[in-house]
């Protein structure tokens, strides 16, 4: 093992945002290990506090800045060796920001882009040493980060990054600006990494990207998605998920690759955004409801037991109760399993935060909308749910019910939550990350439950 600064020091890593930050959160935690640094569960036993950040909504920032802030109110464990926590913030805030961060934040010593992880064991030691604040943001990545060794978080299930960036440009969105360009990763070392991680008694493998659907375009001259999918399906892996799809990409051969491929899982998240065609068009989305709608009706035609999922931004700027209708209606005709809303957040930077000065729709009127809708992809959910009672499923297990100890959980291939009793006589650690066939007695909202066959 290297002689690092970071060695006997203890970590944590606190992640928000989507499954790139998740992935890059176990990229940081497989560099600190490698460098004889231990993760811990909590800040009170840490030395050093990793923040992976998110802004693509408000909130998020708004959660950040006050974590980061109550941190200086946390004691050191006993014996620590600092003399004060070390505190990091990378991911999309990291980008954005900059300097800025430690400006705001005086207590700030690190602070990290989407483009360097891989620098972020040296801006640690360096600020160790020399007790000053490190800052390093570059504008574009030089590597991809599954260069950099990983701690996943499941031995089970890998995320597989297969492109980084985004090229469209949604006119509310921050990502582009914080994730930079799309680029993709050779067709080749994606599936050397999923024969690796099929070789290590990896389950299931989720395929990453902003729009996984343009994969290639920039390689190959075409988006080779499809092919892509096959050959990962060719691996022998049991399950194969993506996240996430954009319509206009989705094309009739990644429709048919669900009609061929028994290893990828009958789920789609296919974020919608909204309903309502002038809408649609002020965020730049390239498609119409109806070839939404055309879409899910290909989809259903090859693979009937298909359940799908989407995002939803209520209270875009200008956006009429007639517009909020067709997403409501939309949501009704698809029947989701999954719907995630959001209010329209504006992100400094994006066309969408200039026309909001000119929309006048009160907060109050939003928010009954955003409730309504709720409410609607509550029942839709729940209806959504219903056929799966009296079937039995297989069920990855993902370990005990956080709830009640004498349960598992674990997701069917839907990618619905199921919870079981654990069979008398077994043990958890032995059953996570292997099949079990529940028979489904429940279908709830939010979960199925069942009794372990
Ligand atoms: N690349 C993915 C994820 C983008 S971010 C995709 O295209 O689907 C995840 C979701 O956040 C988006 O789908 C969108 O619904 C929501 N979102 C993005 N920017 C937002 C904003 N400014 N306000 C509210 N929601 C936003
Ligand atoms: Fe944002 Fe649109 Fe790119 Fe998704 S496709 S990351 S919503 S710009
Ligand atoms: Fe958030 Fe950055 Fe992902 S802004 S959604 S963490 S790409």
């Amino acid at each position: 093992m290297i002689i690092s600064e970071l060695s006997g020091k203890t970590y944590h890593v606190i992640i928000y945002g989507c499954q790139m930050n998740k992935h890059d959160g176990e990229r940081i935690a497989g560099m600190l290990d490698s460098l004889g640094a231990t993760r811990v569960d909590t800040i009170e036993e840490s030395d050093i506090v990793i923040f992976v950040t998110c802004c693509v909504r408000e909130a998020a920032d708004v959660r950040l800045m006050g974590q980061a802030a109550s941190l200086k109110n946390v004691p050191l464990r006993e014996g620590a060796p600092v003399t004060k926590r070390i505190v990091a913030i990378g991911g999309c805030i990291g980008q954005r920001d900059g300097d800025k961060l430690v400006d705001t934040l005086p207590h700030i010593d690190v602070v990290f882009g989407t483009f360097n992880l891989s620098s972020l064991p040296r801006l640690l030691e360096q600020t160790i040493l020399t007790g000053e604040p490190m800052v390093e943001v570059l504008d574009s990545a030089d590597e991809f980060p599954t260069s950099l060794p990983s701690q996943r978080e499941h031995s089970w299930a890998a995320w597989l990054p297969i492109s980084i960036g985004c090229n469209n440009f949604c006119t509310y969105c921050i990502v582009p600006h914080v994730r930079g360009r799309e680029k993709s990763r050779p067709m080749e070392d994606v599936l050397a990494d999923a024969r690796a991680y099929v070789a290590d008694g990896v389950k299931e493998i989720t395929l990453l990207g902003q729009n996984v659907n343009s994969y290639g375009r920039d390689l190959y001259g075409e988006p080779r998605f499809a092919e892509l999918l096959r050959q990962v399906s060719a691996t022998g892996i049991e399950r194969i998920r993506f996240a996430t799809s954009h319509p206009k990409d989705l094309n009739d051969e990644v429709i048919q690759a669900f009609a061929e491929l028994p290893n990828l899982m009958p789920a789609l998240h296919l974020p919608v955004q909204s309903g309502s065609n002038a809408i649609l068009k002020k965020m730049n989305r390239k498609y119409t409801r109806e070839h939404y709608l055309d879409i899910v009706r290909k989809l259903r035609e090859v693979r009937p037991d298909i359940a799908l999922s989407t995002d939803i931004i209520v209270g875009f700027p200008g956006e009429t109760e007639e517009d909020f209708q067709q997403t409501y209606d939309l949501v009704r005709e698809v029947g989701y399993h999954q719907v995630f809303t959001f209010i329209y957040s504006p992100r400094e930077g994006t066309p969408a935060a200039k026309m909001i000065l000119e929309d006048d729709t009160p907060r109050e009127v939003i928010q009954e909308r955003f409730q309504r809708l709720v409410d609607l992809v509550q029942e839709g959910a729940f209806a959504a749910n219903q056929p799966e009672a009296g079937k039995v499923v297989p069920v990855l297990v993902e370990g005990s019910s956080r709830r009640d100890e004498t349960m598992l959980t674990g997701r069917s291939p839907k990618n619905l939550t199921v919870h079981a009793h654990i069979p008398e006589g077994s043990d958890i650690d032995e059953l996570k990350g292997t099949f079990v066939d529940v028979k489904i007695n429940k279908a709830k909202t939010w979960y199925l439950a069942g009794e372990v066959l």
